[in-house]
């Protein structure tokens, strides 16, 4: 691995910085942001025993904070018997140098702690290699602002160039590790397409269960298709998109893909490494956007998680709300809009309530593009050949005066093309797709 770990078990303190111009809070889009890095740090098994808070107009260019702040969180440490720092920013190279001097401990930003735990929980080939290269470029930049204080090395016969410097020499080092490894993304990520290919091309449907972290994806995922996938009360337990098949009934099997769990204020760097795994949410035909309705936070990280999927541009597909986590909420009491605020399904992943509805509504949404119907005149053989290369048939009849009645698995994009096709005699009106299917976009911010 990349970096160096903290032990589990290790004690630390979160720092914790307000920026006046940014309004004085320490909230994103409403969550605790500092409640959550300690959540953050629970599943990267640290112990935080106290959370540092301070207030600035602007980063101090030294330390990050102030001399002050510095002298405090020291007596802190000590006080708290802890040996790590977690500051919940970025931090530049010299001001996270200058505070482990300073502070005699270790010092982890944001972007690390989140690294270090997508790490801890990449599961296949993939997700490694994203994780990795994240953290090559994150070291990158450590070194081109960290290590500039180096001396110019001396020439060494057959070692590197003459008076390459050990700077030059390690970022060429690191540039082609990076290099490498993004090879190997592209070939794994070249075969993704492939199957992507195939599906579509099968007229398979995919369904993507989206979610902010610990929201009970994993779970929801093994209830559904009965998969052993890792499920843990701790954030990130699913990095890579699992993928299995799901019978639905009256639509048959669609493909349940099972991907990496949010968070707000996702590092730059990861959303670029991850960008394959989102890549796939935004192929989905359906997204379920799986909500812990026992979190007092839900409708900010609902919030957030429709930003990344904004960002990704998975704004206008078909979504359904997932209100998951009902048996922690619901009781004699508790009414519906209690557990599920906007329209969708409420569910259990754990006691199994709810499923049966929730595979209704799938059904209902992509049942909208189920078998249909068209009729070919005899003559066209072309558009007869060009409907199963795309393997939408499902059965052809052909009548008495030849023409070609053909059951076809089409969605919308295909009966767009039929419909510009002047020889197809029949195609029924235009499915209304957008009718009454709620989208991101029309959800709330
Ligand atoms: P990431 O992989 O971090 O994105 O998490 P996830 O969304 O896949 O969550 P996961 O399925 O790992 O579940 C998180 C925790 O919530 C686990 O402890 C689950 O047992 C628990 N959980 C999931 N669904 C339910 C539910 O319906 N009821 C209750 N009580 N707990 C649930």
């Amino acid at each position: 691995m990349f970096f160096d770990r903290p032990d589990a078990g290790r004690q630390a303190l979160i720092l914790q910085v307000n920026f006046r111009q940014h309004s004085g809070t320490q909230t994103s889009g409403g969550l605790d942001v500092a409640a959550e890095c300690a959540e953050l740090a629970r599943t990267a098994d640290v112990v935080v025993t106290e959370i540092v808070t301070a207030v600035r107009d602007q980063p101090h260019p030294r330390w990050f904070v102030g001399q002050g702040k510095v002298d405090e969180i020291r007596d802190l440490l000590h006080a708290n018997d802890a040996d790590l720092l977690i500051v919940n920013h970025d931090l530049s190279a010299g001001q996270q140098r200058n505070l482990e001097e300073s502070l005699d401990c270790r010092v982890m930003s944001r972007t690390e702690l989140i690294l270090h735990i997508f790490a801890d929980r990449a599961r296949t080939y993939e997700g490694q290699l994203q994780v990795e290269l994240a953290q090559l470029k994150h070291a990158q930049t450590r070194l081109v602002r960290g290590w500039t204080h180096l001396d110019r090395q001396k020439g060494g016969i057959g070692l590197r160039g003459a008076g390459e410097t050990q700077l030059e020499l390690d970022q060429r080092m690191l540039g082609e590790r990076i290099k490498t490894t993004e090879r190997r993304l592209q070939d794994v990520s070249r075969r993704r397409q492939l199957g992507r290919r195939r599906r579509q091309r099968s007229h398979t449907r995919t369904v993507s269960l989206v979610g902010y972290t610990n929201a009970g994806k994993s779970t929801l995922f093994n209830r559904l298709t009965a998969a052993d996938v890792l499920s843990e009360d701790k954030l990130f337990a699913t990095l890579d998109p699992t993928m299995r098949r799901l019978p639905i009934a009256g639509i048959g099997e669609v493909v349940l893909a099972d991907t990496v769990g949010f968070i707000s204020q996702l590092p730059h760097s990861l959303i670029e490494a991850f960008k394959a795994t989102l890549e796939e949410v935004a192929n989905a035909d359906l997204l379920l956007h799986v909500v812990d309705a026992s979190a007092p936070d839900r409708e900010q990280y609902v919030a957030e998680v429709n930003s990344v999927l904004r960002e990704i541009g998975a704004q206008e597909l078909p979504i359904i709300m997932v209100w998951n986590k009902s048996d922690l909420v619901a009781s004699d009491t508790t009414s519906a809009a209690e557990i599920a605020p906007f329209p969708g399904v409420a569910v259990s992943a754990v006691t199994g309530e709810g499923l049966d509805a929730l595979r209704v509504r799938i059904a209902d949404i992509l049942g909208v593009t189920s078998p249909t119907e068209v009729t070919l005149p005899p003559e066209d053989g072309k558009t007869r050949a060009w409907l199963y290369q795309q393997g939408a048939v499902i059965e052809e009849r052909v009548a008495d005066d030849g023409r070609v009645a053909m059951t076809l698995r089409a969605d919308d994009e295909l009966l767009r093309r039929l419909r510009s096709l002047p020889s197809v005699l029949v195609v029924p009106d235009l499915l209304q797709v957008d009718e009454g299917i709620p989208k991101i976009s029309s959800l709330p911010n």
